[in-house]
């Protein structure tokens, strides 16, 4: 039975944790998760995960380990680990946003497998979309590390040049989407809904908007074609909306956000 160290339970790491429970195939005493403040780690514990501020013993107790924790912790956390590596017991899933396999390897000095994952917040509703990558010679953590995150959500794996692109549109992702559905619930409550209710009837629509774009075979124009009747008021609303420059503000701000990612990954 695998059991998981999740190094640095902040939002992320707790989210992972909980998700992996929710989703039936790990008990809480499965995973260890750690954080400095491990006294903040007191409801997980009181949920039966294993807790501490000591990395060093939750990867003696682990399997495979995941490390959680923000770009600029990450020399600490891996310091304390690195001693305690075993390339024949452990796997390693690094979800810190613009940190390279070459760097991590860098700093750990072992070939234990590696994988890079790179998850957004809907892992807390098991609705992420997780990218993930790993060089030649982790392909079986890559698989392993595909089917954990299978259980919190859509998996893709991709070449490790494009975990900045997937850091954009997945992760930061996350932020654009919402504020499409913040601004249509705005435009809402100005043509006559309660501002509860407006939010309500945007988020809805766009997850039915997004449900059938998932659909097998589906493609979003097509959608589109059948709600746009000639001279009708889905069609004035769309146009208006691209004179004033929706698709080309959505591709150039994720242009600019894939950028700023790929500085984290080149520093
Ligand atoms: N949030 C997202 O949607 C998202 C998506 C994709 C990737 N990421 C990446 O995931 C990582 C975590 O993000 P987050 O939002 O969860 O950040 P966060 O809330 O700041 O969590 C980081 C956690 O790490 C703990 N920590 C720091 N140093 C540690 C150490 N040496 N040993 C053990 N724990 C330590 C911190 O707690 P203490 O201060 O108590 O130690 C904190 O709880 C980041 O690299 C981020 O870029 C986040």
């Amino acid at each position: 039975m695998t059991k998981l160290a999740v190094l640095g339970g902040g939002n992320l790491g707790r989210a992972l944790a909980l998700g992996w429970v929710a989703a039936g195939r790990f008990k809480p005493s499965d995973i260890r998760v750690t954080r400095r403040q491990a006294d903040k780690l007191q409801d997980l514990a009181e949920l039966g995960y294993v807790t501490s501020g000591d990395n060093a013993a939750a990867i003696r107790d682990a399997d495979l380990i995941i490390l959680a924790v923000q770009p600029q912790q990450l020399d600490d956390l891996l310091a304390d680990i690195a001693g305690g590596l075993d390339e024949r017991k452990h796997r390693l899933i690094s979800v810190v946003t613009g940190v390279s396999i070459a760097q991590i390897r860098s700093r750990i000095g072992t070939r234990v497998p590696l994988v890079l994952a790179m998850p957004n917040t809907a892992v807390s509703i098991r609705e992420s979309m997780t990218c993930l990558a790993a060089g030649d010679e982790s392909e079986k953590a890559l698989a392993e590390a595909t089917a954990l995150f299978d259980l919190v959500g859509r998996t893709l794996v991709i070449q490790e040049e494009m975990m900045a692109p997937a850091t954009a549109l997945c992760a930061c992702g996350v932020a654009f989407f919402l504020r499409c559905i913040r601004a249509a619930s705005q435009g809402g409550i100005e043509i006559g809904f309660h501002p509860e209710d407006a939010l309500l009837l945007a988020s809805q629509t766009a997850r039915g908007a997004a449900s059938l774009s998932l659909r097998e075979g589906a493609h979003p124009e097509g959608e589109i074609d059948r709600v746009t009747t000639p001279r009708g008021c889905t069609i004035v609303g769309l146009n208006e909306m691209e004179h004033r420059g929706l698709s080309s503000a959505l591709i150039k701000g994720l242009i600019v956000s894939a950028r700023a990612a790929e500085n984290l990954y080149s520093e």
